[in-house]
């Protein structure tokens, strides 16, 4: 990893619109909306349609307590994550990643005891704002396989390294921050291990290494429908995307 990156996990903005928010906000929308732009094959969302939002729905993505969010800063040193303390830095340095941990998935609603029910990813996705315009064309959530014994569910969302800083690892030091965090809630919440899902791009290669080389496995292949309008027509048009479903489970001691 370059000397020069650190992990900083997002700190929760307030409600109200003082500047730190705004500014944080701002950027994390900047990022993205490059993301989006120039890998539109690799997200379940578009640029066409984030770009019209205002930047109440960045705020409150952010504040969304489902969700931690680490973005991969350059900074002087080198840190494997760092706290969320030094906010002037996150404002001041550059930005050229980010990731975002989503869940754990809630106690199972009909009040079975079970400590987590497997719900869509997808579904964990759009309830988090990180996706849009996407729905599933196969396997609807109830074909969800159970899981095997009691296991804290989470998904990551939106993993990105900018063009400028990519194999240099900060894509599995991003994934390393999530799974790290993923590993203290379940130990905090006294469960003995957690499961973790991700979405891919059927052919995106470079995701689907790094994935696999952080210890998930495909799990089976998925087929979306996503809404995509011209930027220059304004014609919306179905096109179909098929994700392969990667998944990893950890025993926590
Ligand atoms: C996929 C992506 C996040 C990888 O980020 P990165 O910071 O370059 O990844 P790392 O440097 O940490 O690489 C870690 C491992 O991933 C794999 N990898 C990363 N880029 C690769 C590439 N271009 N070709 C092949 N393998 C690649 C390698 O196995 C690498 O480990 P190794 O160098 O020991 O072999 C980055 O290319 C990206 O942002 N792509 C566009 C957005 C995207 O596809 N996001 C994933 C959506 S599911």
């Amino acid at each position: 990893m370059s000397p020069t990156i650190s992990i900083m996990r997002l700190p929760r903005v307030k409600d109200e619109r003082d500047s730190f928010t705004i500014d944080l906000a701002a950027k994390h929308r900047d990022l993205r909306l490059h993301a989006l732009q120039t890998e539109p094959s690799s997200f379940a969302s578009s640029y066409q349609e984030e770009s019209q939002w205002d930047l109440g729905r960045t705020i409150a993505k952010l504040n969304n307590p489902q969700t931690v969010h680490w973005m991969a800063v350059r900074t002087v040193e080198i840190t494997a994550e760092s706290s969320s303390g030094d906010s002037s830095l996150l404002l001041s340095a550059p930005w050229v990643g980010f990731i975002a941990l989503l869940g754990p998935v809630a106690s199972d609603s009909q009040g079975s005891g079970k400590i987590s029910a497997k719900i869509d990813p997808l579904v964990q996705m759009q309830i988090s704002g990180m996706s849009s315009g996407f729905t599933r064309v196969d396997k609807p959530i109830t074909e969800y396989p159970d899981t095997a014994s009691s296991a804290l569910e989470f998904h990551i969302g939106a993993v990105f390294t900018h063009q400028s800083a990519r194999q240099i690892g900060i894509g599995r030091a991003l994934i390393d921050a999530a799974l790290g965090e993923a590993q203290s809630q379940t130990r905090r919440a006294g469960v003995s291990a957690f499961e973790c899902t991700i979405h891919v791009d059927k052919g995106n290669d470079s995701a689907t290494r790094l994935y696999g080389k952080a210890g998930f496995t495909v799990v089976r292949e998925e087929t979306y429908a996503q809404q995509v309008t011209s930027p220059d027509t304004g014609v919306v048009r179905t096109v179909e995307r098929v994700a392969l479903l990667m998944e990893l489970r950890q025993e926590v001691s």
